[in-house]
């Protein structure tokens, strides 16, 4: 077989068997295609897509080319949760804590946040002394004692996928449907969990801007997960606008507590309920989501859930004391207020661009090498359709740096004042 042969099959439309995907993805870990053949692979993929058969052979063969979490001496049904990535996304850290408390197994393999996108473990990592970087062993144990642990992937899990990612960021050929559902799924096939709710993110501030590409995303990824038996549902939620108030990472920990304490904002109370509720229905806790979510408020009210969050930041060898104390973790020395420039509403706020300023004060990474800064971010007061008068702070900015200059001129080219505002749902579509 010849890699020049399955590149041509592709780039022509014709559908590639699983002995070619095996072929290619063999290839891809033994390093016996050069980058510029696996390159000109992704780039026809891009352009001709794949049938739902191919989807499912690549995202297996991926998850196979490394090791598997064997999480069966954990009892019950195991539950996870992934989310394409957003701003001011931190749901997975009060949501594995309330549906713990439930009683579901909750074995949660993060990432870390590159771009504007910011990433569930480095927002863990703002508490002092906790650990994500866990041997397997020490993780079944944790998610059998505990009821959940949040960290990042152990082992060798799917190194094709590594490999792959790592070339579609240089070419060009990340926002391509089959190669993100493949590189989600092989990883989450691979992290043993039985069951997956989905959150699949859209607007300004996703990877998929329009409601039709995240609903092709999120039928994909669920025909995937449930044609190898896992079971599935993805829930299309709105990313035009940061989610909650706080973006940055000992920020979004002090509102994912907050939100545990009955004080969060009201768009991350209802996207982790409905998630939570779902992931419930699955672990057959409730026999069906509005049930589940009655549960779920009550390990809010009853302070249950706050009690496993503390858990598990001590097994994860943090300062438990962070819940009662935000103070423990690191602040940034400049709070410096972003008025507004006019009377109004708010009819814009770009998710991407208020997460790159948030990036850009170095609350994230441009490249994977970079230092995070953990104090710094952005608090948002006021979000879209609220009103607004000129001269009233629309957010405050978290800062190590006097001079935020660059960080206000794309604020202010990218928050916009005006009369009517269009204001989104939050929760578009559930697909099962
Ligand atoms: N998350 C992933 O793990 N892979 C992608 O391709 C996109 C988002």
């Amino acid at each position: 077989m010849r890699m020049l042969d399955i590149i041509d099959k592709k780039r022509n439309g014709g559908e590639l068997t699983a002995t070619e995907i095996a072929f290619f993805i063999d290839g891809v870990v033994n390093k016996t295609i050069p980058d510029y053949q696996i390159s000109a692979l992704l780039m026809a993929i891009y352009f001709q897509d794949m049938t739902a058969a191919e989807r499912k052979t690549l995202t297996m063969k991926m998850m196979e080319s490394g090791d598997r979490v064997d999480l069966s001496a954990v009892p019950g049904i195991k539950v996870d949760k992934h989310s394409t990535g957003g701003v001011g996304d931190k749901v997975s850290l009060p949501l594995a804590a309330m549906v713990a408390a439930v009683g579901i197994p909750v074995p949660m393999i993060s990432g870390r946040g590159l771009g504007h996108t910011g990433g569930t473990l480095d927002k863990l990592e703002a508490i002092p002394g906790l650990q994500v970087e866990i041997s397997e062993q020490d993780f079944v144990k944790q998610v059998t004692e505990q009821g959940l642990a949040i960290i990042g992937a152990t082992g060798d899990i799917a190194p094709a996928d590594k490999k792959i990612y790592a070339l579609r960021d240089v070419t060009d050929t990340v926002d391509s449907l089959p190669l993100i559902a493949s590189s989600i799924m092989s990883k989450k096939i691979a992290s043993g969990t039985d069951a997956l709710v989905i959150d699949v993110k859209t607007g300004a501030g996703a990877f998929m801007k329009t409601q039709e590409q995240a609903a092709a995303l999120a039928r994909a990824l669920v025909d995937i997960g449930q044609s190898v038996g896992m079971q599935c549902i993805a829930v299309i939620t709105d990313m035009n606008q940061p989610l909650g108030h706080k973006i940055g990472n000992t920020l979004e920990i002090e509102e994912a507590i907050d939100l545990l304490k009955g004080q969060g904002p009201a768009d991350l109370e209802e996207i982790t309920l409905t998630l939570g509720s779902y992931m419930v229905v699955l672990g057959q806790k409730a026999p069906d989501v509005a049930t589940a979510k009655k549960m779920l408020q009550e390990t809010i009210t009853s302070g249950a859930a706050l009690e496993r969050f503390r858990a598990m930041i001590a097994a994860q060898g943090g300062d438990p004391r962070v819940v009662d104390d935000y103070s423990l973790m690191p602040h940034a020395q400049y709070q410096i207020e972003f008025p507004a420039a006019k009377s109004g509403v708010v009819t814009q706020m770009a998710a991407d661009e208020v997460g790159i300023a948030s990036m850009l004060l170095g609350g994230g990474r441009q490249q994977a090498s970079d230092q995070l800064d953990y104090a710094v971010g952005i608090d948002v007061h006021k979000k879209l359709g609220d009103p607004v008068q000129a001269g009233e702070s629309l957010l405050t900015i978290h800062s190590n740096q006097a001079d935020i200059s660059e960080v206000q001129a794309l604020l202010a080219a990218n928050i916009t004042i005006g009369e009517h505002a269009q204001v989104p749902p939050r929760i578009y579509q559930v697909i099962k």
